[in-house]
């Protein structure tokens, strides 16, 4: 098995995981592991200092494209959780997309508007459309939820904090036409680390 990977190898982050698989250990369920990991990651949302300004740009050549960077903090080394920051700039969205897995984000810096898609059949419905402003966060617990998109309302970019439990970024998920409700093959990638030990096929998932 791959080892840990501390990207950003810093006491807090550190910490953070720590108090994080803590939580996950003594839950027995998801929802119980996101209510007992709350106010560690509204902490971690109110602390200007964790996050280094490198993590906050944007980035030219992405897997999400629009100059959005998906920046790894953190990965489990066998895939169990990951902890990275998605810098979205000003005006640019991301695909609609889905997770394929549980866990928190909140919003670190700027603000965002996010759609909130459900799947009807062949079809996606907007279900929800939701402002999000610095501090902001919720838990993600598919299917509920799972499939959305978040643009840039502020004129800074926007800067959200994910904490959930596969190798995002490595992982094979979705993208999906709105429209027509086309889904295909989605794996963003991160800008700051390869994939050689994740990305697991969307049936092992
Ligand atoms: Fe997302």
């Amino acid at each position: 098995m791959a080892r840990d990977e501390f990207v950003l190898d810093t006491p807090a982050v550190h910490a953070f995981v720590l108090d994080v698989c803590a939580a996950i250990e003594g839950a027995v369920s998801s929802s119980e592991a996101c209510e007992a990991i709350r106010p560690r990651f509204a902490a971690l949302l109110a602390d200007p200092q964790w996050l280094p300004a490198r993590y906050q740009e944007a980035a030219a050549e992405s897997g999400m494209g629009g100059g959005i960077g998906q920046w790894l903090l953190y990965r489990a080394g066998d895939g169990s959780l990951s902890l990275f920051s998605l810098v979205v700039p000003p005006q640019a969205q991301t695909p609609v997309h889905d997770h394929l897995a549980w866990g928190l984000v909140g919003l670190y810096r700027g603000t965002q508007e996010e759609d909130v898609y459900a799947k009807r059949g062949d079809t996606l419905e907007l279900v929800e459309r939701r402002t999000l402003r610095p501090g902001d966060f919720y838990a993600l617990i598919p299917p509920r939820d799972d499939i959305h998109r978040v643009r840039t309302t502020s004129p800074v970019t926007s800067v959200s904090i994910h904490l959930l439990t596969n190798d995002t970024g490595c992982v094979w998920r979705h993208a999906y036409d709105p429209e027509s409700g086309e889904e295909k093959p989605f794996r963003s990638g991160y800008v700051n680390a390869s994939c050689k030990h994740g990305g697991r096929r969307e049936s092992d998932i």
